[in-house]
This record gives C-alpha cells, structure tokens and sequence, in this order.
C-alpha cells in the first residue's frame, strides 16, 4: 500500500495541479493532498476555503483526500504514514528548491522519499501567483483553473481590491 502525500499551498489551485493530483493518484494506493497551512505566508485565500476548493475540483477521485497541516511537512508524513511526497517540476528553475527541500526532507526523516512528476507540457508556465496577478488585472483566468474555481478566485480579488480602496 503506497500512500503519498502532495504539499503545496494551492493558493489556489491550478490545472497544473490538478493535473498533477490526477497522475499522481493512478501511482499510489491513496494520495492525501497536504494544503499548508503556515502563518508566514498570507495566502489569498483562506485554509478552509483552499480546502473546500481542492475537494471539490477532486471529488471525482476516489483515492485522493484532502487535508491541511501545519509545522514540517516531514511531521505530517510520519502522521499520515505516508512514505511519498509528490512534487511537481515544471522547469529548471524549480530544480534548485526542489531538490534542497526533497533533501532536507530525507535528512529529517529517511523512511520518507520525494518523487517528481514532470508538469504537463500544456501548463509548464502556470503558477498560483501569475493567476493571481492576470485576475487582479481583470485578465481571463479559465485557461489557467478548473471550472469550479474560477468564479472564487474573481470574488476573491474583487473583495481584496475593494479593502484596499477602502483603506487607502
Ligand atoms: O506550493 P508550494 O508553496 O511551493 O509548497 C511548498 C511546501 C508546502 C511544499 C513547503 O513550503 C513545505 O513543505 N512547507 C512545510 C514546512 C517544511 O516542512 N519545510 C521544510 C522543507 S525543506
């Protein structure tokens, strides 16, 4: 039984992701998508709402679970007695990061491996962050997310921009 887990912050998610939620899934027994939830960062979104997102643009997957977590993701494997972590790699300017992060991963705990999926050609150049910024813009996002989400992420940005009139 291989349970894996994906971590990102999804925030939110893209095609790029769930393209990677969807191959991933056909290569393990269960894979459980780790939303980070870290207080560093201050995300678009909420975690409960990058939560909610992610389980509905996955509900057609049988073995994939979503759940959120704090602190090292090494921890929440140990929690999740999962053995794999899923990365996505979209190009070389990833490697570094990715690479440095799967190795301190194994440093702090070896029973845990990260394995990378190459990102589909089709989304080499999506991040949450370029959508974020095209919607901010008013700038067509379909291309960029799965249907169900596309609707939240313009409210999103609609309220974030109205607090910023507001406070300005
Ligand atoms: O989608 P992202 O933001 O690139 O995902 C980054 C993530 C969540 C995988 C990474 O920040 C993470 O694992 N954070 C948890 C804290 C942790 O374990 N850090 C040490 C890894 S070197």
């Amino acid at each position: 039984m291989i349970r894996a887990i994906y971590p990102g912050s999804f925030d939110p998610v893209t095609l790029g992701h769930l393209d990677i939620i969807k191959r991933a899934s056909r290569t393990v027994d269960k894979l459980i998508v780790g939303v980070l939830n870290n207080g560093g960062k201050h995300p678009l979104f909420t975690i409960d709402e990058r939560v909610d997102m992610l389980k509905e643009v996955t509900r057609d997957i049988p073995n994939v679970k979503i759940m959120s977590f704090s602190g090292l993701l090494v921890d929440f494997a140990r929690q999740t007695e999962s053995t794999v972590i899923v990365r996505g790699l979209r190009a070389i300017s990833d490697f570094d990061y990715e690479l440095q992060m799967a190795q301190t991963n194994r440093k702090m705990n070896p029973e845990v491996d990260t394995m990378f999926l190459a990102t589909s050609l089709e989304y080499a150049y999506l991040s949450s962050t370029t959508v974020k910024e095209v919607a901010f813009f008013d700038g067509d996002i379909r291309e960029f997310v799965p249907n169900q989400v596309v609707e939240s992420v313009q409210r999103k940005v609609r309220e974030k921009k109205a607090a910023y009139l507001r406070n300005t």
